[in-house]
């Protein structure tokens, strides 16, 4: 089976996790997040590669690269937690349709219990899905289902 690559994108504030508002996020950091990831995507045959930014045009800028690198770097999906970028960012959307490539929106939180701004996503009706609200389990459980779906549209 061929290894996939995925490109996990996290949006503002995510690095403070561990310590930011874990009666939303709970207390698990980044690092152990990302570190899950790599580990599930070992047993997948996933080669999983993060980045964390809490500025817009980074975002943008690793989303363009993961359809610009040479083949051997290009991603074959992403997951993104855009953060507070869901629900503002045309500029995420816009990049993640200009690449094609197939994404999953993940939230930590279950966005649609929050407030009301937070019900709004620029992203979620061009995922391919989006998961939210399971904490850090949403990360793993959009990794499982990503490639699952790459699986069945590519032929494993
Ligand atoms: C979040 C939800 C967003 O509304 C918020 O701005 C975040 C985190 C989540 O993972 O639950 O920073 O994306």
């Amino acid at each position: 089976m061929k290894t996939r690559r995925i490109l996990v994108l996290h949006g503002p504030n995510l690095n403070m996790l561990g310590t930011r508002e874990p009666g939303h996020y709970g207390h698990r950091t980044l690092a152990e997040i990302d570190q899950a990831l790599i580990a599930l995507g070992d047993q997948l045959g996933a080669e999983v590669v993060s980045f964390q930014s809490n500025h817009e045009g980074e975002l943008v800028g690793h989303i363009q690269q993961a359809a610009l690198a040479p083949e051997a770097q290009r991603a074959d999906g992403i997951l993104i937690n855009p953060a507070a970028y869901t629900h503002t960012s045309i500029a995420l959307r816009d990049a993640l349709l200009a690449t094609k490539i197939p994404f999953v929106e993940v939230h930590l939180s279950n966005v649609h219990r929050r407030e009301d701004f937070r019900h709004k996503s620029m992203l979620a009706d061009v995922a391919l899905a989006v998961i939210a609200g399971f904490g850090p389990a949403s990360y793993t459980l959009a990794l499982r289902g990503l490639i699952e779906l790459l699986s069945s549209q590519q032929g494993a």
